[in-house]
């Protein structure tokens, strides 16, 4: 791929920059399309994992805050909120200590994991914990946004979802066409939207001859797409989706019926596995909320629900370094230590005698 800086001067054709000259970014996008030959062989399938934990601060969301910024910015903004499981509120404090702008982020308390947090830290958000979920989060940011002078830069901004669904054009700029399946895990939902709205923009103007099934899923304990109603306590390992009222889940239904698609649910177990699968078979750590998706095409296949020879791609959101705690939890940490001898460490390896 050969691009230019960041997913604006990349697609300002396709994103509403009308009269906006001064761009907030720090390099987003163009992240890689990485053949999956180990999973498609489980899959009986052809496999892309579309790997978004190499964004700037390490996850998806940083393609749509360099056009919620610099709209932001544009609109002399000082101060931007938003709500967030994490990697939203790393990558605004990120983008808003860039732009200038005093980042206000608001977290579920406790519920953070740490690598997330302490990026929201070292880039100067003002952190608040709230007593609640991150629904209660999103509800306060809304009204503040409303009240005061403080910009919103969750995915309910239109900006977010017109750059995110910049990663729809990567893929088909890669393969040179849509896939038959795009598999991803969906949280307030933001992201799939994005996606739909890119896939459906390429083939309107010529880029891609047909848009892929959505395939969204969620965690099971946070599930209200597929349960069909609101959850009040979700609850769920992968801490950036533990999300009961999806602000975008109309959006996201529409997605799955106009792509003939599917939106459905994973255990915690099954979410643990797929992130294992990944890290140690296709070499791609991810964080356990970006396995979802993983876990969601595993779950299809074993119950006879996928099929066979297709062309899939699936988003991996986040990076497997902002929640080592949870990885690390399920492994007991093998390291084994000896004088600094080579020969020492020889005889410790099999292939070496
Ligand atoms: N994967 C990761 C790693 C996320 O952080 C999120 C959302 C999603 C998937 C779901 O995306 O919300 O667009 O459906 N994280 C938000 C946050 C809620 O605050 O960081 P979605």
């Amino acid at each position: 791929q050969n691009r230019l800086f960041g997913v604006i001067e990349t697609y300002r054709d396709r994103l509403p920059m009308d009269g906006i000259d001064q761009i907030v970014t720090l390099g987003e996008g163009a992240t890689p399309l990485v053949p999956a030959p180990r999973l498609g062989a489980e899959l009986d399938a052809t496999v892309w994992v579309k790997v978004e934990g190499a964004n700037p601060t390490g996850s998806f969301k940083d393609r749509g805050m360099t056009m919620a910024m610099t709209k932001a910015l544009a609109d002399g903004s000082k101060a931007v909120v938003c709500a967030s499981t994490g990697n939203t509120s790393a990558s605004a404090s990120a983008y808003a200590s860039r732009a200038g702008m005093t980042p206000v982020v608001l977290l579920p308390q406790g519920k953070i994991a740490a690598g997330k947090l302490a990026q929201a830290v070292v880039h100067g958000g003002r952190i608040i914990q709230i007593l609640g979920n991150f629904d209660d989060c999103l509800r306060i940011a809304r009204e503040l946004a409303e009240n005061f002078p403080v910009s919103l830069v969750n995915s309910i901004n239109p900006y977010r979802i017109e750059g995110q669904k910049t990663a729809a054009f990567e893929v088909v700029d890669v393969l040179g066409d849509a896939p038959d399946i795009h598999a991803l895990p969906v949280g307030n939902a933001g992201n799939i939207t994005a996606y739909w709205k890119g896939y459906r923009e390429y083939v309107a103007d010529g880029p891609a001859s047909h848009t892929p099934r959505m395939f969204g899923f969620q965690a099971a304990g946070a599930a209200p797409l597929v349960l069909g109603h609101d959850v009040n306590d979700p609850e769920t390992v992968a801490t950036a989706i533990r999300i009961g009222r999806p602000a975008s889940g109309k959006l996201a239904l529409a997605a799955r019926d106009e792509s003939e698609g599917l939106i459905d649910a994973v255990t915690d177990e099954q979410i643990l596995d797929a992130q294992a699968f990944l890290a140690a078979r296709e070499g791609i750590f991810v964080e356990p909320a970006s396995a979802v998706g993983v876990a969601g095409l595993f779950k299809l296949k074993s119950e006879g629900r996928l099929d066979p020879g297709l062309r899939i791609v699936v988003t991996v959101t986040g990076n497997g370094l902002k929640d080592i705690d949870t990885a690390l939890s399920r492994t007991t940490l093998s390291t084994e230590a000896v004088e600094a001898s080579t020969d020492q460490v020889a005889a410790l390896l099999d292939f070496c005698s």
